[in-house]
């Protein structure tokens, strides 16, 4: 069922089941971040690795202080200045969040979602939410209902329909467990962003995305293959793979580039006034409608290693990889 009724997600949740919420990034598929059963319910609709943790959600800093979690000063600043909004914090985990949440690690990643209803819904009950994209692991994530519907609809028990995610990509994630700040993936608060508010931070190591994209428990969930199309997609410069697909229908996601050597009809702008933030939010739903194309390959251009390019760039690697 899908609608926006809050007390009706409010209900659902209340009686340990799973409710997909809007959230300002891609939907996410939530549960009662204090009901293991639940939580376990999350991993199986979404056929999630056990060892792959999951991101809290709540409406406010001191909800997470209530739950015995030690915030770092550094991210009570970003805090101040990005939450609510896309960016999340890893922190020591509390004996109140569930191990299941973790996925047995001893950090907890939290994170206030800016998106009315939601905020609305996070109000109205007295635990967080255990939410992950909604989407299938290892596929496209929701940036709407439809998108939610299509892929667990049989999943849910409610569908709170919030509209198109404002961001279109993921929360940055930053890791307080050691004494510089490090960055675990890309999203929609900017590194640059990040470092104008608490400095040093650790980037995410360039080229060597395979070390931190792994599934090894210290930077767990990281997983390279993300993002899957059905087509195969590679990312770079689509003129360099022009004569190696020669006899096949070839699809482009560009920024803002048209190529005359491919059919108008078989690309996709992103942003024709080449905006990084309008590219990001329209990135999933293209990647979604050109998957339903009759094509062979989706060739994806490489974006500027700006802003939120670093997030479409990472999005766009992981879907390029193989198994
Ligand atoms: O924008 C978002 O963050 C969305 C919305 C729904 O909030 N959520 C989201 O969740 O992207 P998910 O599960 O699809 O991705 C969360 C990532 C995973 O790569 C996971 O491994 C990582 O966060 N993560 C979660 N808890 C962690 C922890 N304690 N330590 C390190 N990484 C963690
Ligand atoms: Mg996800």
């Amino acid at each position: 069922m899908v609608g926006t009724d809050v007390d009706k997600a409010v209900d659902c949740l209340n009686e340990g089941l799973l409710v997909a919420i809007p959230t300002e990034t891609v939907y996410g598929l939530a549960a009662n971040a204090f009901d293991a059963n639940a939580v376990t319910g999350i991993y199986k609709a979404k056929n999630r690795p056990q060892f792959n943790p999951l991101i809290i959600h709540t409406n406010s800093i001191e909800r997470l202080l209530n739950w015995g979690l030690q915030l770092p000063e550094k991210m009570l600043l970003l805090a101040k200045h990005f939450s609510p909004g896309p960016i999340t914090f890893v922190i020591p985990k509390s004996d109140t969040i569930p191990d299941i949440v973790t996925a047995g690690t001893h950090a907890v990643a939290v994170r206030i979602p800016d998106h009315p209803l939601t905020l609305e819904l996070l109000a109205k009950i007295d635990y967080p939410l255990a939410a992950p994209s909604a989407n299938p692991s290892g596929f496209v994530s929701p940036t709407n209902a439809w998108h939610v519907h299509e892929q667990m609809g049989d999943k849910v028990a409610y569908i709170l329909n919030g509209g198109v995610s404002r961001v279109g990509v993921e929360s940055t994630i930053i890791s307080f467990l050691n004494d510089t700040p490090k960055l675990l993936r890309y999203g929609g608060i900017s590194i640059e962003q990040i470092r104008s508010v608490i400095g040093e931070v650790e980037d995410i190591p360039a080229h060597s995305g395979e070390q931190i994209l792994t599934d090894n428990p210290v930077a767990p969930g990281q997983l390279a293959r993300h993002y899957a199309t059905k087509h195969q997609l590679i990312h770079g410069d689509p003129k360099k793979y022009f004569q190696y697909f020669a006899s096949d229908r070839i699809a482009i996601i560009a920024f803002s580039s048209i190529y005359a050597e491919i059919p108008a009809r078989l690309q996709k702008v992103l942003s024709p006034e080449r905006n990084l933030d309008a590219a990001a939010q329209q990135l999933f739903a293209v990647m979604r409608e050109i998957d339903t194309w009759d094509i062979d390959v989706i060739l994806a251009e490489k974006f500027p290693d700006e802003g939120l390019g670093r997030a479409i760039n990472d999005r766009l690697k992981r879907a390029s990889l193989k198994d």
